[in-house]
């Protein structure tokens, strides 16, 4: 097991969370026990939260509705901007999935027929004799009886069905719209875009899930968790974006090229730095050093240069912290040269948009000190403290990029 060896913090999530590498074959899911439903969804404030989006989607829809016989444009627009909250209730899924350590659960790939869970007793025991055959079951849960694993189970089939219903939102919407006449020739390709970003995000969720699936990981590849965290939020972008083209009128925009190319740059280093967030919490990186200011009592860790700034959780929270601090100061430098721009045209949408990303990178900060000196409160089986705190981390980083989004087709009007 190359990573209990090199790695002792690596134990620490699970299906749930296990901190001392000796016990964690004998520490029993008390909590899951009286979980008889797989259904049941635990307790929480996150829960709170994805409840509330779930209300506001319906909302949405109604406000589809209520414009499609007025304004196709809009109809259109609010059809993609549900997709937008859909994508972020998935994001919610994604992050619950992980921090309950249930993203192995499902050890194969059916697009189709995989939408149905076990039906009866000896479907249950199938996948959970598949499961059992993985190295996080025999290394971390081998004490699972079947009734802890239908709740880890529960977490990654919603995951997965939720990205179904997203897929077939945006397949029916289409087909009506196109049928009724609402998307112009111009249109189309943007949906195409749409579709093949969709159908990439299922496989790479796909290859991610494989990487964990064998004899020897616990978990899936940090790599490739990144790698699907940064393509769906490259799916959001662009749904966001093309909502965006419909939504706002031109005289809400400012011509200001030098403002736009600002805030691909800071929009690149905010990608840089998600990548190095979700290694952050691909590797389970916050344990290994739940200080701050200082890393374990360094500002520079001892012979950070000998090792990999990917894959070593250390140097990993090095480059994490590093980044959010030159972000903070690029978006402080962006913000003052917004300014100048929303004066020059005080009826854009700059002028309060542009207060957004200041905002959520300050908050972002503040929460993510808060979740790495959260890290020791971490409970076994418990979605606790730092699980909401991560969570909610996740879900800031993905509203900043998407305020900067707003704020790049704002000042990108063509002169
Ligand atoms: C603007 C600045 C920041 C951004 C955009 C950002 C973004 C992210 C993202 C996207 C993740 C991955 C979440 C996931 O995949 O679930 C993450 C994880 C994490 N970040 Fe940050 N972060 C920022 C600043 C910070 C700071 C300053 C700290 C601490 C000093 C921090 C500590 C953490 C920790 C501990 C995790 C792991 C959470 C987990 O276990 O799921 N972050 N960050």
């Amino acid at each position: 097991m190359q990573h209990l060896q090199h790695n002792e913090s690596i134990i620490f999530f699970g299906a749930a969370h296990i901190f001392k590498s000796d016990n964690c074959m004998s520490i029993n899911l008390s909590c899951f026990k009286d979980t008889d439903s797989p259904f049941l969804p635990p307790q929480g404030s996150v829960f709170l939260l994805f409840y509330f989006v779930l209300t506001v989607l319906p909302l949405l829809l109604l406000k589809i509705w209520l414009c499609v016989d007025n304004h196709k444009r809009k109809a259109v627009a609010w059809w993609l901007i549900a997709g937008v909250i859909m994508i972020v209730i998935e994001f919610i899924m994604g992050g619950v999935s992980r921090l309950t350590g249930s993203g192995l659960s499902i050890t194969e790939w059916k697009p189709i027929m995989g939408a149905m869970p076990p039906l009866n007793e000896a479907d249950w025991n199938k996948a959970f004799d598949s499961y059992k055959t993985i190295a996080q079951y025999k290394y971390l849960n081998s004490h699972f009886t079947l009734s802890d694993f239908k709740f880890i189970f529960f977490w990654e089939w919603g995951h997965r069905l939720w990205a179904r219903m997203l897929g077939v939102v945006f397949a029916v919407g289409f087909i009506y719209f196109l049928t009724r006449k609402y998307l112009d020739k111009g249109m189309i390709r943007p949906f195409i875009v749409l579709f093949i970003l969709g159908g990439v995000q299922g496989y790479i969720g796909w290859k991610m899930v494989e990487s964990g699936i064998n004899d020897t990981e616990l978990y899936v590849k940090h790599t490739w968790l990144a790698t699907h965290f940064l393509s769906a939020l490259t799916l959001m972008c662009c749904t966001l974006w093309f909502a965006l083209m419909l939504l706002v009128p031109a005289g809400k925009r400012v011509a200001a090229p030098g403002l736009f190319k600002g805030t691909i740059a800071v929009i690149i280093l905010l990608y840089v730095q998600l990548a190095w967030g979700a290694f952050m919490a691909g590797l389970h990186a916050s344990k290994s050093a739940a200080t701050w200011p200082t890393i374990n009592g360094e500002w520079v860790p001892a012979g950070m240069m000998e090792r990999s700034f990917i894959s070593n959780a250390i140097n990993v929270q090095f480059m994490h912290r590093g980044l959010a601090y030159l972000l903070l100061v690029a978006i402080i430098s962006w913000f003052a040269y917004a300014a100048r721009a929303a004066k020059r045209s005080s009826d854009s949408l700059l002028t309060a948009s542009r207060w957004w990303p200041l905002g959520l990178t300050i908050f972002q900060v503040v929460l993510g000190i808060a979740t790495v000196l959260c890290a020791p409160l971490i409970v076994f089986a418990q979605f606790g403290t730092y699980e909401i705190l991560a969570e909610l981390h996740q879900l800031v980083a993905m509203f900043l990029l998407m305020s900067l989004v707003v704020n790049l087709y704002v000042v990108g009007k063509r002169a």
